[in-house]
């Protein structure tokens, strides 16, 4: 399962790709927002920023209601980076993008999904990538990670190529249990890709290695 970082913070995509485990970043209006970011040119700035550091696709958002709306700032977003993946949301007029798009050869991130339906209509239109939500689904009472496992399973049982991309993941068992259900890429907060790294074991591990080493080296 490849990691994806789930931010439009420049300073937090330079310190996750340093570790050399991030293959991309997805965006959306309310991540952009949080840096300060609230017009095309901003998030455009930032996109190209982002793109420069991590070397995958970088997924970047509509904001358009209507798929007349959400078709021009996909071919607009289409030029503003190498890779670019338009995030477009699982609406009747968000299928209708995304045909149009896919068709001509842009790639689509299907956002916002939330049920197997979305995700085999999605595939259909074209999709290069249907993004789950999973964290979304727990605060309704449900186990969002079965929508994971249920889209991995039909997605196979029919040989559909649409990557299945676990989204709103918040906290670090999601990351686990994306992984175990097949999921092909999750997009994580930075917070919890430093928490995946952290154990108290390890750190004790480490602490006692090094003590042992410097009781020897200095007796
Ligand atoms: O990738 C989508 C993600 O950012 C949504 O997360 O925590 O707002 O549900 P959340």
């Amino acid at each position: 399962m490849q990691l994806f970082l789930d931010t439009a913070n420049i300073q937090e995509i330079r310190d996750g790709a340093r570790l050399g485990v991030i293959s991309g970043v997805t965006t959306n209006p309310s991540l952009a927002s949080a840096e300060g970011i609230g017009s095309t040119e901003s998030y455009k700035a930032a996109v190209r920023e982002i793109s420069l550091i991590v070397d995958g696709p970088i997924s970047v958002e509509v904001v358009s209601l209507d798929a007349q709306g959400m078709i021009a700032e996909g071919r607009d977003i289409a030029g503003w980076i190498p890779n670019p993946w338009v995030k477009i949301p699982s609406t009747i007029e968000g299928f209708e993008a995304i045909s149009v798009l896919s068709s001509e050869g842009i790639k689509v991130n299907q956002t916002l999904c939330f049920s197997v339906n979305q995700a085999l209509l999605g595939a259909q239109a074209g999709s290069t990538a249907v993004s789950p939500f999973i964290g979304r689904l727990d605060d309704i009472g449900l186990q969002g990670i079965d929508l994971i496992a249920d889209i991995v399973s039909v997605y196979r049982q029919h040989d559909i190529k649409t990557k299945v991309l676990a989204a709103s993941i918040r906290h670090t068992l999601h990351c686990t249990l994306a992984a175990q259900a097949g999921a092909h890429i999750a997009t994580i907060p930075y917070k919890i890709l430093v928490q995946m790294a952290q154990h108290p074991l390890t750190d004790s591990g480490v602490a006692r290695f090094k003590a042992d080493w410097e009781k020897t080296a200095n007796s």
